[in-house]
Order: C-alpha cells, then sequence, then structure tokens
C-alpha cells in the first residue's frame, strides 16, 4: 500500500467498489465497467481501483485501469461444493482481491469458522483479502469495540503473520450500510478515525508494532463523492469499500478523483 518517494513514504488509496447482486444482465455490467474506466483519468497514480463483481461477470471484464475483486471465496480448492468458487478460479480470471466475511453474507448464515477458513486460504493462495468486520449498532457503553474486536479475533486467530501485506481491514458498521436499517447514515470522521486506531491496537497486540504500515484500514457504509474528502482527512482512513457509489459512474470517479488529490497532498 506504500511505496518510496524520496525519503517521503507516498500515500496509497484503495478505492474498491463492491458491486453486490448488480448489475442485472451482463450487458448491463460491460456498459457499468466501461463508463468507469473510461472516467478513469490517466493522471490516477496513487489510487488502487478495484471493482468487486459478481462472478459471472469476471471473465467478461477488463481493464488496465482497474483490478478485479470477488465478494467471496470458498477456502476449498475443488470438490463436493455446489455453488462455491475456489482460489484457484478467481486467480485463472485474473482476479486479484476478494471480500471477506461482508456483513450481508454474515447475515445469510457465513460463520465466523468459513471467514476464518475463507481468509486464510484466499492470502494463501495470493489474493488479496479484504476483512470486512463492523458492528450492527452503537450504544453508549461502547460495545461496539467489543463487537468488533470479537470479529477480528475470531477471523485472525491462526493467520500466518508473514501474509500480513495481502490484507485489507474494511470497517463497515452495519447500520451505515445503505440498504442496512437506518438508510443513508455514515459514521463520523471521528467515529472512523477512532475505530480505525482501535483495529490498529489490535493489531500491534496481535502481531508487533511494525504491522500498522502493511495493513490499509478503509472504510464502508453509505461512502460517497460527500463525504470521502472529510473520511480521508479527519477519519484519516485509507481508502472506501463502496456499494451504491460504485453502480454511479460519475459518483465512483469522482471518489477515486478526490482520493488522487488527496494521496497528491499527503505522505503515509
Ligand atoms: P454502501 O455499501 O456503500 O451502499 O453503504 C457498502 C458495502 O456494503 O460494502
Amino acid at each position: 500500500m506504500v511505496q518510496s518517494r524520496g525519503m517521503k513514504i507516498q500515500k496509497r488509496i484503495l478505492i474498491a467498489g463492491n458491486w453486490k447482486m448488480n448489475p442485472t444482465s451482463v450487458k448491463d455490467a460491460k456498459s457499468l465497467f466501461h463508463n468507469i474506466s473510461k472516467g478513469i483519468s490517466k493522471k490516477i497514480k496513487y489510487v488502487d481501483v478495484v471493482v468487486a463483481a459478481p462472478y459471472p461477470y469476471l471473465s467478461v471484464l477488463k481493464n488496465k485501469k482497474m483490478v478485479l475483486g470477488a465478494q467471496h471465496v470458498h477456502h476449498e480448492k475443488s470438490g463436493r461444493h455446489t455453488g462455491e468458487v475456489s482460489v484457484g478460479m478467481l486467480k485463472s480470471l485474473d482476479v486479484k482481491y476478494v471480500i471477506i466475511g461482508h456483513s450481508e453474507r454474515r447475515a445469510a448464515g457465513e460463520t465466523n469458522e468459513h471467514i476464518e477458513k475463507s481468509f486464510i486460504a484466499a492470502v494463501n493462495g495470493g489474493l488479496k483479502a479484504i476483512l470486512c468486520i463492523g458492528e450492527r449498532k452503537r450504544d453508549s457503553k461502547g460495545n461496539h469495540f467489543n463487537f468488533v474486536e470479537d470479529q477480528f479475533k475470531n477471523a485472525f486467530k491462526k493467520f500466518p503473520k508473514n501474509l500480513l501485506g495481502r490484507v485489507v481491514i474494511a470497517y463497515e458498521p452495519v447500520w451505515a450500510i445503505s440498504c442496512g436499517d437506518a438508510k443513508g447514515k455514515t459514521a463520523t470522521p471521528a467515529d472512523v478515525e477512532e475505530m480505525k486506531l482501535f483495529i490498529q491496537k489490535l493489531l500491534v497486540d496481535s502481531f508487533g508494532r511494525n504491522t500498522i504500515k502493511k495493513v490499509p484500514i478503509i472504510y464502508g457504509g453509505s461512502a460517497n463523492s460527500n463525504n470521502a474528502e472529510a473520511l480521508l482527512i479527519d477519519g484519516k482512513i485509507d481508502g472506501f469499500l463502496a456499494g451504491g457509489a460504485s453502480l454511479r459512474p460519475k459518483e465512483f470517479i469522482s471518489m477515486i478523483n478526490i482520493a488522487q488529490h488527496y494521496a497528491d497532498t499527503h505522505t503515509s
């Protein structure tokens, strides 16, 4: 996520789009992908753009300005797992990222055990894993920190420290996701910065001090071009996992431009 530029460390931002179960046809998927790619300026240097599309579209989307992501992967290499897709299958389509443990999959029954296994299988197989963690609700007692800590510890129980460079953590409070209970709410930059520091402390406690720079922490939950700048500057976040905004090319491109401007003017 970081690279050297003289004495300074160049900031890089990750903008990942989670298309979820959209759009509804391969024709529309190609057109959405094309409209995003044509709007990405050649000047974009320090922003990594990922599109996590539904499985059937991954074999038809190709572009040098963006890389592909999947929204889930199974931990086994092959076998009797109807409806599942393996790391090897994704890699054969040049997929580079996979979302792990998204709250919508957790709500549909994905367990901590499944998440831990697919998380490790993904990084072992050479994919970058975007691990989603985030509380369902907040209360004044701060129980959301316990909730996030629990999800973190379950996912990282047996995680190989040498593969932390393939991990991105997406802090996605479920209450802020645009189709969640409270539509349209976004975490404030202060909420996000506080949770980023908390997650970094969990990383340090589990893996040691110098792991912080290896693991970008991004934010998801109604992220868009109106809140992106404040979340980058004041929330000190390393990028976004955007759902709704990634289906609107102008909006998504605008987030990429904001991220580039931010990366241009900041060091890590
Ligand atoms: P949203 O979705 O940006 O539409 O809130 C984010 C996500 O679920 O990853």
